[in-house]
């Protein structure tokens, strides 16, 4: 066997582990929940993971905004009833915080902390999954992975949340209607209470006030804000300070539960790597607790090169087109990696690259995206944006990337040789022109404008809006029509329409913009985000052209390379295949 570096071998199990064979962009499920597990941010770039990264405190508290966020999905989790199927995480907590057995300030503030990150493709609930899997990675803790596809419910769910004066008989049985038998309540429960702690407003029968009594004075379950195995060891070791163990005895339910099976659980996790490990499947375990009409998808893994289908844009601009995509690469940290995106034109002599003709053009700066999951995986991605003019005579048909590793490794990004391809330019959404409602009449609502070409005239133009980031937590939809707008003057061979959504569907409102053509056909400008309104494009990078039938296209004169798309996802993949030859 070679003796390999580690990197590479560390690249050997991360290339393997992390590329779904069967991924091919677009699917806007799959990018819309990858995106937010792996960047921490909504499609507008509002970050999410910001408010718990680095295991970050809780105002004016001594507990962290992860136990307060794990603390809250368990109460979402206990509403499950495993005989009925009913239940389980699917955001009913968002209506239960008005019940004694939800109450604290942490509740309300970890609502406070997701309710404006939801969207079409992330439901309340799968964003409660993914707010657990980065609060355990950012306090130190293993990733615990993500599966997508949870329903929200729009109603309270049934009460349940165990007590801490609750008998052994009755948290057992508890749990037991909840799915997980002794060994697992016990499990769960440790992996619970390694972060936080208990606090005197919430319950004064167990934590004293301190001595400015307006203090939140959070008593820790154990010394550390970490997820670590001390909650395990310090109460084998009689050192433990867990106020569910030592303080009021009426209330000591984490001794009663911990100590159920004669500590042979206990014992089993007690260390780093049997806690981690441990932790890992109990909290796998717990996010698949959901009810029985739900189907998970598989693992969201990361894509090692990826295009943003919400990022994807083409416009029109003051005089032409303008083309906007971003492609977010997995790089090394040791060398500088530039990144190309290449296109061919729609229309004309060129189009779909016909005699071989591409345009290119460099990016403009990158940017270090991150979440607490992908910096415990310990990967570096860097998104490389790119905004580029557009004759409309030419238009664009399809894109891809060349990157370069700056280590002498290079690849190509082309979707598995299908490119990503632009499927229509008939109806584009322009942001530039359109505006919050508000800064117009001070009522909720967005002004959305689209440009239609104007070779044809359209028998309806109309946007399906659809927001779940709403006020009351309900997800709305509803459709609006646009009307041409005659006082903005055509640019480039656009007529421009406008229509206003009425109703406020939250800050990750998106919509789909359609426009149907006299013969009956329809276009779509498929999931345009209302964070992003307002926003002019400047063009970062100028376009250049070549017949090199070096870098893909296809219709380089019948020299296009042939592509395997398990090795177009990028260098890393490239390694791993060098890697997995050589082992
Ligand atoms: C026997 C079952 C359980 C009981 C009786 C119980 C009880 C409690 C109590 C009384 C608090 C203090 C809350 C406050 O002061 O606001 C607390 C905090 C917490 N619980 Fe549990 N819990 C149980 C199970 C779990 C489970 C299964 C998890 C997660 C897997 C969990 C995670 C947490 C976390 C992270 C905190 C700290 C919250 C913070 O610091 O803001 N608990 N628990």
């Amino acid at each position: 066997m070679l003796n390999l570096p580690a990197s590479l071998v560390a690249c050997f199990l991360l290339c393997f582990t992390s590329v779904r064979a069967t991924y091919q962009y677009p699917d806007l499920q799959y990018d819309a929940l990858e995106e937010f597990l792996y960047e921490g941010t909504r499609p507008d770039g509002s970050s999410m993971a910001q408010l718990v990264t680095p295991c970050k405190l809780r105002g004016g508290t001594n507990t962290t905004v992860a136990a307060e966020w794990l603390r809250l999905v368990y109460h979402d989790v206990a509403t499950h009833n495993i005989s009925d199927g009913t239940g389980g995480l699917d955001g009913s907590i968002f209506f239960e915080t008005d019940r004694s057995e939800n109450v604290g300030a942490g509740m309300n503030n970890t609502l406070s902390d997701f309710s404006s990150f939801p969207n079409k493709y992330l439901t309340r609930a799968d964003l409660i999954a993914i707010a657990t899997s980065w609060a355990v990675a950012t306090c130190s803790g293993p990733i615990v992975p993500f599966q997508g596809g949870r329903v929200d419910a729009n109603v309270a769910g049934p009460f349940g949340v165990p007590d801490p004066s609750d008998s052994l008989e009755s948290l057992t049985a508890n749990f037991a209607k909840q799915g997980f038998n002794v060994s697992e309540m016990i499990q769960l429960v440790a992996c619970g209470h390694t972060l936080g702690g208990v606090r005197y407003p919430d319950f004064p029968t167990i934590v004293s006030p301190g001595a400015d009594t307006s203090d939140t004075v959070v008593d820790l379950f154990d010394d550390t804000q970490t997820f670590d195995h001390n909650i395990v060891s310090g109460y084998l070791d009689g050192t433990s300070r867990d106020p569910l163990l030592v303080l009021n005895q009426t209330m000591a339910s984490d001794g009663r539960v911990f100590g159920s099976d004669s500590n042979v659980t206990m014992q089993s996790m007690n260390s780093a790597d049997a806690f981690a490990q441990t932790c890992v499947t109990i909290l796998t375990k717990m996010l698949q607790t959901v009810p029985s009409t739900v189907t998970l998808t598989d693992e969201i893994t990361l894509l090692p090169v990826k295009v943003s289908t919400s990022a994807v844009q083409l416009t029109v601009g003051t005089s032409e087109l303008q083309f906007q995509a971003a492609v977010r690469v997995t790089v090394a940290n040791s060398t500088t990696t530039t990144v190309t995106m290449y296109w061919c034109d729609r229309y004309g002599d060129a189009a779909n690259c016909a005699s071989g003709l591409k345009r290119f053009a460099a990016s403009g700066a990158s940017a270090t995206v991150s979440s607490p999951t992908s910096q415990a995986m310990g990967v570096t991605l860097e998104k490389y944006k790119f905004v580029v003019p557009i004759n409309a005579n030419q238009s664009i048909s399809k894109f891809w990337f060349e990157i370069d590793y700056g280590n002498g490794t290079t690849s190509t990004a082309d979707n598995g040789g299908a490119y990503y391809v632009v499927d229509q330019d008939e109806v584009l959404w322009v942001p530039s022109m359109s505006q919050a409602k508000s800064v117009l009449t001070g009522v909720s609502g967005v002004t959305v404008t689209a440009a239609v070409k104007n070779t044809s005239t359209p028998s309806r133009v109309y946007m399906d809006c659809f927001g779940r980031a709403t006020t009351d937590y309900i997800a709305a939809n509803a459709t609006y029509d646009l009307t041409l707008n005659s006082s903005i003057p055509a640019v480039a061979g656009y007529n421009f329409y406008t229509g206003t959504a009425t109703f406020d569907y939250g800050s990750s409102m998106s919509f789909d913009l359609y426009s149907v053509a006299e013969n009956g056909t329809s276009y779509v400008d498929t999931y345009r985000q209302a964070g992003l309104i307002g926003v002019a494009l400047a063009s970062t990078s100028t376009v250049n052209s070549t017949t090199s039938s070096a870098v893909g296209g296809d219709s380089g004169a019948g020299t296009a390379r042939p592509v395997d798309s398990r090795w177009a996802v990028g260098a890393l993949g490239l390694v791993s295949l060098w890697t997995l030859t050589y082992l």
